[in-house]
């Protein structure tokens, strides 16, 4: 844990329905005495009645991707400004999801930062390697590329997350060492525009593991994926961040 805010952030991905916001409002109960930053992160379809669902509570709204431009011929897009005035105040950029199925680059991910604190949104910026790249012994040079490239001008503290999220761990149960985690988060945290920008671990981050995770040194928090569907095991994500 260092200086920075300290946020629990959930992936809900592509899942959830009008009836799965029984699990935010559950969320909003359980985390009304917690003092870290807890934030949800619906599809696109749920972001303005979470919000509602949700208003007055400790728990953010917060988007998955947003468009590089404000407005225009860009059928199936949503602007910065739309998540914003949907009630988000968050969006996830460049997860390793979106690099991969919609070939994001870092490029376009800065594009899409920059937009997003254009309309008032904190950006979560996503890093991460993959197996092979791991096992070449190229975490560190694929990591601090990817953080060079997929910063815009003027990313801080106020406006700018990272998540460092291991390809190869979401989604399959397996984390890093304690010690690799720490490795890379250390790397990042001097290489960052400015050292009070929060960094968040994600990757089969559970109840379970949660903990031992948010005792190294340079993380601040998680961006949880499975085990953000729930409110119950979300809600001890956020206890053993607001324990930390
Ligand atoms: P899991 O927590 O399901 O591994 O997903 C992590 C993730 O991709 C969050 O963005």
């Amino acid at each position: 844990m260092s200086d920075a805010c300290k946020l629990a952030a959930g992936n809900w991905k592509m899942n959830g329905l009008r009836a799965d916001l029984i699990e935010a409002r559950a969320l909003a109960e359980s985390c009304a005495a917690m003092s870290c930053g807890v934030l949800l992160c619906p599809p696109a379809t749920l972001i303005s009645a979470m919000a509602e669902a949700v208003a007055g509570s400790k728990v953010m709204v917060g988007g998955q991707d947003c468009h590089a431009n404000v407005s225009g011929a860009h059928t199936g897009d949503i602007s910065a400004q739309m998540l914003a005035d949907s009630g988000a105040r968050y969006v996830i950029l460049g997860h390793s999801e979106r690099r991969a199925d919609h070939a994001e680059q870092s490029a376009d991910v800065a594009a899409k930062a920059q937009a997003a604190h254009s309309a008032g949104l904190v950006a979560i910026v996503c890093l991460g390697e993959t197996e092979a790249e791991r096992d070449a012994g190229q975490t560190l040079d694929v990591v601090l590329r990817q953080l060079r490239e997929s910063l815009p001008e003027g990313a801080a503290a106020a406006n700018t997350v990272i998540a460092y999220e291991p390809i190869w761990a979401i989604g399959t149960g397996r984390t890093p060492t304690l010690e690799q985690i720490a490795e890379v988060h250390d790397a990042l945290r001097v290489n960052l525009p400015e050292s009070a920008i929060s960094l968040l671990y994600g990757g089969s981050v559970k109840p379970g593991n949660a903990a031992e995770i948010f005792a190294i040194a340079n993380v601040d928090g998680a961006l949880v994926g499975g085990a953000s569907l729930k409110a119950a095991d979300f809600g001890a994500i956020v206890a053993a961040l607001d324990a930390a």
